[in-house]
Protein backbone atom coordinates (compact mmCIF):
# COMPACT_ATOMS: atom_id res chain seq x y z
CA UNK A 1 0.00 0.00 0.00
CA UNK A 2 1.51 3.47 -0.88
CA UNK A 3 1.13 6.71 1.50
CA UNK A 4 1.13 4.75 4.62
CA UNK A 5 1.36 6.82 8.03
CA UNK A 6 1.03 5.19 11.16
CA UNK A 7 0.83 6.75 15.26
CA UNK A 8 0.25 5.25 18.46
CA UNK A 9 -3.68 3.80 18.39
CA UNK A 10 -5.03 4.31 14.77
CA UNK A 11 -2.81 3.09 11.88
CA UNK A 12 -3.87 5.04 8.54
CA UNK A 13 -3.27 3.98 4.74
CA UNK A 14 -4.39 5.17 1.26
CA UNK A 15 -4.61 2.79 -1.76
CA UNK A 16 -5.64 4.76 -4.36
CA UNK A 17 -8.66 7.06 -3.12
CA UNK A 18 -9.97 4.28 0.03
CA UNK A 19 -8.22 5.89 3.33
CA UNK A 20 -7.56 3.00 5.68
CA UNK A 21 -8.03 3.64 9.37
CA UNK A 22 -7.08 0.70 11.46
CA UNK A 23 -7.48 0.80 15.21
CA UNK A 24 -4.24 -0.70 16.42
CA UNK A 25 -4.55 -1.56 20.10
CA UNK A 26 -4.77 -5.16 19.35
CA UNK A 27 -3.42 -6.31 22.69
CA UNK A 28 -6.56 -4.92 24.11
CA UNK A 29 -8.62 -5.97 21.90
CA UNK A 30 -9.28 -2.29 20.12
CA UNK A 31 -10.59 -0.91 23.75
CA UNK A 32 -11.22 2.93 22.98
CA UNK A 33 -8.71 5.19 25.57
CA UNK A 34 -9.20 9.02 25.42
CA UNK A 35 -6.01 8.85 23.22
CA UNK A 36 -7.26 6.18 20.79
CA UNK A 37 -10.83 8.18 20.32
CA UNK A 38 -8.90 11.61 19.65
CA UNK A 39 -6.30 10.27 17.21
CA UNK A 40 -9.40 8.61 15.20
CA UNK A 41 -11.48 11.60 15.55
CA UNK A 42 -8.59 13.27 13.79
CA UNK A 43 -7.74 10.82 11.38
CA UNK A 44 -11.60 10.84 10.68
CA UNK A 45 -11.75 14.41 9.98
CA UNK A 46 -8.59 15.06 8.03
CA UNK A 47 -9.69 12.31 5.93
CA UNK A 48 -12.97 14.19 5.44
CA UNK A 49 -11.47 16.75 4.57
CA UNK A 50 -9.12 15.66 1.82
CA UNK A 51 -10.50 15.82 -1.30
CA UNK A 52 -8.28 12.86 -2.69
CA UNK A 53 -10.05 10.38 -0.29
CA UNK A 54 -13.79 9.16 -1.24
CA UNK A 55 -14.34 5.99 1.12
CA UNK A 56 -12.95 5.26 3.94
CA UNK A 57 -12.35 2.00 5.50
CA UNK A 58 -12.40 1.47 9.17
CA UNK A 59 -11.08 -1.94 11.00
CA UNK A 60 -9.05 -3.22 14.04
CA UNK A 61 -5.68 -4.85 13.96
CA UNK A 62 -5.56 -8.22 15.91
CA UNK A 63 -8.41 -10.60 16.38
CA UNK A 64 -11.38 -7.98 17.42
CA UNK A 65 -12.73 -4.93 15.91
CA UNK A 66 -13.20 -2.89 19.11
CA UNK A 67 -14.00 -3.96 22.77
CA UNK A 68 -15.50 -0.77 23.61
CA UNK A 69 -14.65 1.84 25.78
CA UNK A 70 -11.43 0.95 27.82
CA UNK A 71 -12.78 -0.23 31.41
CA UNK A 72 -9.26 -0.63 32.70
CA UNK A 73 -8.19 1.86 35.79
CA UNK A 74 -7.54 1.84 39.18
CA UNK A 75 -10.01 -0.32 39.63
CA UNK A 76 -11.98 2.39 42.51
CA UNK A 77 -14.86 4.26 41.04
CA UNK A 78 -14.37 7.23 39.04
CA UNK A 79 -15.36 10.89 40.24
CA UNK A 80 -18.79 11.50 38.79
CA UNK A 81 -17.40 14.50 36.98
CA UNK A 82 -14.46 12.66 35.33
CA UNK A 83 -17.95 10.28 34.23
CA UNK A 84 -19.92 12.69 32.92
CA UNK A 85 -16.49 13.92 31.08
CA UNK A 86 -16.05 10.84 29.15
CA UNK A 87 -19.33 10.64 28.30
CA UNK A 88 -19.77 14.02 27.01
CA UNK A 89 -16.55 13.15 25.08
CA UNK A 90 -17.94 9.99 23.26
CA UNK A 91 -20.91 12.08 22.73
CA UNK A 92 -19.02 14.86 20.68
CA UNK A 93 -17.02 12.15 18.98
CA UNK A 94 -20.46 10.13 17.77
CA UNK A 95 -21.64 13.49 16.83
CA UNK A 96 -18.35 14.02 14.24
CA UNK A 97 -18.90 10.33 12.74
CA UNK A 98 -22.73 11.50 11.28
CA UNK A 99 -22.15 14.55 9.93
CA UNK A 100 -18.93 13.19 8.01
CA UNK A 101 -19.63 13.35 3.89
CA UNK A 102 -17.33 10.29 3.27
CA UNK A 103 -18.75 7.28 2.60
CA UNK A 104 -17.56 5.05 5.91
CA UNK A 105 -17.16 1.19 5.35
CA UNK A 106 -16.61 -1.03 8.38
CA UNK A 107 -15.07 -4.36 8.45
CA UNK A 108 -15.77 -5.89 11.27
CA UNK A 109 -14.46 -9.14 12.91
CA UNK A 110 -14.83 -10.55 16.28
CA UNK A 111 -16.02 -8.45 19.27
CA UNK A 112 -17.41 -5.07 18.24
CA UNK A 113 -19.52 -4.33 21.89
CA UNK A 114 -20.46 -0.71 23.40
CA UNK A 115 -18.58 2.00 21.51
CA UNK A 116 -17.41 -0.32 19.10
CA UNK A 117 -20.70 -1.77 17.88
CA UNK A 118 -21.66 2.21 18.13
CA UNK A 119 -18.56 2.85 15.34
CA UNK A 120 -19.31 0.29 13.35
CA UNK A 121 -23.34 0.97 12.80
CA UNK A 122 -22.11 4.61 12.60
CA UNK A 123 -20.26 4.14 9.35
CA UNK A 124 -22.58 3.95 6.40
CA UNK A 125 -21.93 -0.04 4.96
CA UNK A 126 -21.08 -2.87 7.70
CA UNK A 127 -18.87 -5.74 6.19
CA UNK A 128 -18.82 -8.56 9.03
CA UNK A 129 -16.90 -11.56 9.22
CA UNK A 130 -18.70 -14.68 10.16
CA UNK A 131 -16.89 -14.99 13.98
CA UNK A 132 -18.36 -11.36 14.90
CA UNK A 133 -19.96 -10.93 17.86
CA UNK A 134 -21.75 -7.32 18.50
CA UNK A 135 -23.19 -6.21 21.82
CA UNK A 136 -23.77 -3.43 24.28
CA UNK A 137 -23.16 -4.14 28.00
CA UNK A 138 -22.93 -1.16 29.61
CA UNK A 139 -26.52 -1.87 31.59
CA UNK A 140 -24.95 -5.04 32.88
CA UNK A 141 -21.76 -3.00 33.99
CA UNK A 142 -23.79 -0.81 35.81
CA UNK A 143 -23.39 2.28 33.62
CA UNK A 144 -26.46 3.96 31.62
CA UNK A 145 -26.21 3.13 27.71
CA UNK A 146 -25.83 6.71 27.26
CA UNK A 147 -23.75 7.59 23.94
CA UNK A 148 -24.65 4.43 22.20
CA UNK A 149 -28.37 4.68 22.67
CA UNK A 150 -29.13 7.43 20.25
CA UNK A 151 -27.44 5.56 17.15
CA UNK A 152 -28.81 2.70 17.47
CA UNK A 153 -32.73 3.96 18.32
CA UNK A 154 -32.06 5.69 15.25
CA UNK A 155 -31.10 2.99 13.04
CA UNK A 156 -32.89 -0.40 13.87
CA UNK A 157 -36.20 1.19 16.04
CA UNK A 158 -36.83 1.25 19.40
CA UNK A 159 -38.14 -2.55 19.73
CA UNK A 160 -34.61 -3.99 18.81
CA UNK A 161 -32.77 -1.57 20.39
CA UNK A 162 -34.22 -2.35 23.88
CA UNK A 163 -33.50 -6.02 23.16
CA UNK A 164 -29.90 -5.01 22.56
CA UNK A 165 -29.25 -2.64 25.00
CA UNK A 166 -31.16 -3.77 28.01
CA UNK A 167 -31.02 -7.14 28.25
CA UNK A 168 -27.76 -6.76 27.08
CA UNK A 169 -26.79 -10.33 25.38
CA UNK A 170 -23.93 -10.21 22.60
CA UNK A 171 -26.00 -11.52 19.02
CA UNK A 172 -23.61 -12.82 15.61
CA UNK A 173 -23.03 -11.59 12.77
CA UNK A 174 -26.64 -13.33 11.59
CA UNK A 175 -28.65 -11.84 14.37
CA UNK A 176 -27.19 -8.71 13.30
CA UNK A 177 -27.59 -8.66 10.00
CA UNK A 178 -31.71 -9.30 10.61
CA UNK A 179 -31.93 -6.27 13.10
CA UNK A 180 -30.30 -4.38 9.57
CA UNK A 181 -27.33 -3.64 11.90
CA UNK A 182 -25.05 -5.22 8.88
CA UNK A 183 -24.93 -5.69 5.16
CA UNK A 184 -23.11 -8.36 4.52
CA UNK A 185 -21.54 -11.64 6.37
CA UNK A 186 -18.33 -13.13 4.97
CA UNK A 187 -15.89 -15.56 6.08
CA UNK A 188 -13.22 -14.30 7.88
CA UNK A 189 -10.20 -14.24 4.99
CA UNK A 190 -12.81 -12.50 2.82
CA UNK A 191 -13.24 -9.84 5.40
CA UNK A 192 -10.63 -7.40 3.74
CA UNK A 193 -11.23 -8.39 0.22
CA UNK A 194 -14.63 -7.48 0.58
CA UNK A 195 -14.62 -4.33 2.26
CA UNK A 196 -11.64 -2.98 -0.48
CA UNK A 197 -14.11 -4.39 -3.33
CA UNK A 198 -17.31 -2.24 -2.04
CA UNK A 199 -15.03 0.99 -1.56
CA UNK A 200 -13.26 0.45 -4.63
CA UNK A 201 -16.26 0.40 -6.83
CA UNK A 202 -17.56 3.71 -4.71
CA UNK A 203 -13.95 5.01 -5.19
CA UNK A 204 -14.70 4.31 -9.20
CA UNK A 205 -17.96 6.53 -9.14
CA UNK A 206 -18.04 10.65 -9.75
CA UNK A 207 -16.61 11.10 -6.38
CA UNK A 208 -18.88 14.63 -5.95
CA UNK A 209 -22.21 12.34 -7.10
CA UNK A 210 -21.49 10.01 -4.34
CA UNK A 211 -20.65 12.51 -1.45
CA UNK A 212 -24.01 14.63 -1.86
CA UNK A 213 -25.66 11.46 -2.48
CA UNK A 214 -24.11 10.36 0.92
CA UNK A 215 -25.38 14.03 2.38
CA UNK A 216 -28.41 13.58 1.03
CA UNK A 217 -28.76 9.72 2.69
CA UNK A 218 -27.87 11.45 6.07
CA UNK A 219 -29.98 14.26 5.78
CA UNK A 220 -33.28 12.77 4.62
CA UNK A 221 -33.33 9.64 7.56
CA UNK A 222 -34.51 13.07 9.45
CA UNK A 223 -36.92 14.67 7.31
CA UNK A 224 -40.64 13.78 6.44
CA UNK A 225 -40.58 12.82 3.09
CA UNK A 226 -41.86 16.32 1.46
CA UNK A 227 -38.94 17.98 3.08
CA UNK A 228 -36.36 15.56 1.74
CA UNK A 229 -37.73 15.75 -1.55
CA UNK A 230 -36.88 19.01 -1.18
CA UNK A 231 -33.50 18.60 -0.11
CA UNK A 232 -33.27 16.52 -2.67
CA UNK A 233 -34.25 19.40 -5.23
CA UNK A 234 -31.92 21.55 -3.75
CA UNK A 235 -28.51 19.00 -4.18
CA UNK A 236 -29.00 18.42 -7.92
CA UNK A 237 -29.98 22.16 -7.94
CA UNK A 238 -26.71 22.87 -6.42
CA UNK A 239 -24.70 20.30 -8.11
CA UNK A 240 -25.95 22.27 -11.60
CA UNK A 241 -27.96 19.07 -12.96
CA UNK A 242 -30.90 21.64 -14.17
CA UNK A 243 -28.71 23.72 -15.85
N1 LIG B 1 -11.11 -2.12 28.23
C1 LIG B 1 -9.84 -2.36 28.57
N2 LIG B 1 -9.20 -3.53 28.28
C2 LIG B 1 -9.89 -4.45 27.63
C3 LIG B 1 -11.22 -4.27 27.23
C4 LIG B 1 -11.85 -3.03 27.57
N3 LIG B 1 -13.09 -2.74 27.21
N4 LIG B 1 -11.66 -5.37 26.58
C5 LIG B 1 -10.62 -6.22 26.56
N5 LIG B 1 -9.55 -5.68 27.18
C6 LIG B 1 -8.23 -6.26 27.38
C7 LIG B 1 -8.23 -7.29 28.49
O1 LIG B 1 -8.11 -6.66 29.75
C8 LIG B 1 -7.02 -8.11 28.11
O2 LIG B 1 -5.87 -7.38 28.48
P1 LIG B 1 -4.65 -8.14 29.26
O3 LIG B 1 -4.22 -9.24 28.31
O4 LIG B 1 -3.64 -7.06 29.44
O5 LIG B 1 -5.24 -8.67 30.51
C9 LIG B 1 -7.08 -8.12 26.59
O6 LIG B 1 -7.86 -6.99 26.23
C10 LIG B 1 -7.71 -9.35 26.01
O7 LIG B 1 -8.99 -9.49 26.61
P2 LIG B 1 -9.48 -10.86 27.27
O8 LIG B 1 -10.57 -10.53 28.23
O9 LIG B 1 -8.31 -11.62 27.80
O10 LIG B 1 -10.03 -11.63 26.00
P3 LIG B 1 -11.23 -12.69 25.96
O11 LIG B 1 -11.28 -13.20 24.58
O12 LIG B 1 -11.12 -13.65 27.07
O13 LIG B 1 -12.55 -11.82 26.24
C11 LIG B 1 -14.07 -9.99 25.91
C12 LIG B 1 -12.96 -10.83 25.32
C13 LIG B 1 -14.37 -8.87 24.89
C14 LIG B 1 -15.32 -10.83 26.14
C15 LIG B 1 -13.60 -9.39 27.26
O14 LIG B 1 -12.31 -8.83 27.06
C16 LIG B 1 -14.50 -8.32 27.76
O15 LIG B 1 -15.57 -8.61 28.28
N6 LIG B 1 -14.10 -7.05 27.61
C17 LIG B 1 -14.87 -5.94 28.10
C18 LIG B 1 -15.93 -5.56 27.08
C19 LIG B 1 -16.73 -4.40 27.59
O16 LIG B 1 -17.43 -4.50 28.57
N7 LIG B 1 -16.59 -3.23 26.93
C20 LIG B 1 -17.11 -1.99 27.42
C21 LIG B 1 -18.36 -1.63 26.80
S1 LIG B 1 -19.00 -0.19 27.60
Amino acid sequence: MADTASNKTVTIKNEGAVRYLTLNRPDKLNAMNRVLSDELSAALSAADKDPDVAVMVITGEGRAFCAGADLSGSGESPPSREIADEVSHSITFYQQMVTLNTPMIAAVHGYALGGGCNLAISCDMVVAADNAVFGYPEVKLGMPAAGVSPPLVHQIGRKAAFELLVLCENINAEKALEFGMINRIVAPDQLMSTATGIAEQLAGYDHDALWLTKQLIRRCADMPLPSALELGRDIALAAGMYK
